[in-house]
């Protein structure tokens, strides 16, 4: 049997790996071979994966094109589809957000058309739009959900203020943020909000945009966005990938990559329900889903989570100059 979770109160039952597709986004990631891709959200649902993540912002709705592609050979009740709405696309190419109940309606419908089906299992809004109040944007999301073109809604990118407030109006029940063992803040209020009111939590970004991979020493140098990425320059890339290098020990003790032990230490947190996994070819996300069969013991998470740990990084030391 393949290995699912109960995304939260949505009920949605999801592989805890997402495929994630915004690799398909050519302004950040560079052109990737559509081939390969859609052989690879092939290869995912082969080797258990039934989650697929897309945004219509990632190439401009190109990852939900390639992504309504590959779905076509898949039976459709089988997978669960996540997308999100929020910009509006001016011809050239720049955006803003929008997320009036005209502009919901009219995305959603191009939503399902790029991706060849019938409805989405889980409409997100991918940011907070201080323009639009939440009881409209809450009875447009409704609307779409009674004419069955959605499943279920949810937020990305909200802090537990704005996720509050949109409970308030409607069931949103998932939350996609940000966080990976580099990256964790949602620890703090976010997660503890979550687990009370049962929201499922996939997160984005689980491997730090590869750096967690353990592929890199920090010295390599890139030709997409993570050429301007704080966390891919000089000394500061050095640092975190050397960390990243310091888990080679456990990873080899426990049999798996660097990037397995990465990934399967961040499913163990309770309160996340499911990683979503950046992919660009079919070994990238059969690695992934290898992962997700992973149990990392409490002594081995704090193990890798102190060698991770990168919060005492750039304070100024203290009178005693930093030795206790
Ligand atoms: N809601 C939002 O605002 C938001 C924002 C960002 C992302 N997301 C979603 O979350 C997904 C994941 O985020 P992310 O792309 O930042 O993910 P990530 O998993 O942190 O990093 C992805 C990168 O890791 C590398 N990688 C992937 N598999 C690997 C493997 N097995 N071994 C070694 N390296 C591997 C690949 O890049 P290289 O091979 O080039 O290193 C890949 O592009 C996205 O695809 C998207 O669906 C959502």
């Amino acid at each position: 049997m393949p290995e699912r979770v109960i995304l939260g109160a949505s009920g949605l039952s999801v592989s805890p790996v997402s495929f994630g597709t915004w690799q398909l986004s050519p302004r950040f990631w560079g052109e990737q071979s559509k081939t390969t891709l859609l052989k690879a959200m092939r290869t995912a649902y082969d080797s258990g994966i039934n989650f697929y993540d897309t945004a219509e912002a990632y190439g401009d709705g190109y990852a939900e094109e390639v992504l309504g592609e590959a779905i076509q050979a898949l039976p459709r009740d089988e997978i669960v589809i996540a997308t999100k709405v929020f910009n509006h696309f001016n011809p050239d190419r720049t955006r803003y957000p929008d997320l009036s109940p005209a502009h919901i309606l009219e995305r959603c419908d191009l939503s399902l058309k790029r991706l060849k089906t019938g409805y989405i299992d889980l409409y997100l809004l991918h940011f907070y739009d201080q323009l639009t109040r939440l009881a409209e944007i809450t009875e447009t999301l409704e609307n779409l959900r009674s004419q069955g073109k959605i499943r279920h809604y949810g937020v990305s990118n909200f802090n537990v203020e704005q996720l509050r407030a949109a409970r308030h109006f409607g069931n949103y029940t998932v939350l996609q943020p940000p966080y990976s063992l580099f990256n964790t803040q949602i620890e703090a209020e976010i997660l503890p909000y979550c687990q009370a009111q049962n929201i499922g939590v996939m997160v984005y970004s689980p491997m730090h945009k590869g750096l967690l991979s353990g592929k890199y020493s920090g010295s390599e140098s890139f030709s997409d966005f993570r050429a301007f990425h704080p966390d891919f320059q000089s000394d500061r890339f050095k640092l975190l990938a050397g960390k990243v290098q310091q888990l080679k020990p456990l990873a080899e003790a426990a049999g798996v990559s660097i990037y397995q032990l990465v990934l399967a230490a961040t499913l163990a947190h309770p309160s996340i329900h499911v990683a979503i996994a950046g992919i660009k070819t079919g070994a990238q996300i059969i690695e992934a889903t290898a992962a997700m069969r992973l149990v990392i013991d409490r002594k081995t998470y704090w193990t890798i989570r102190k060698i991770l740990d990168i919060s005492e990084q750039g304070k100024p030391k203290d009178a005693s100059g930093g030795v206790k």
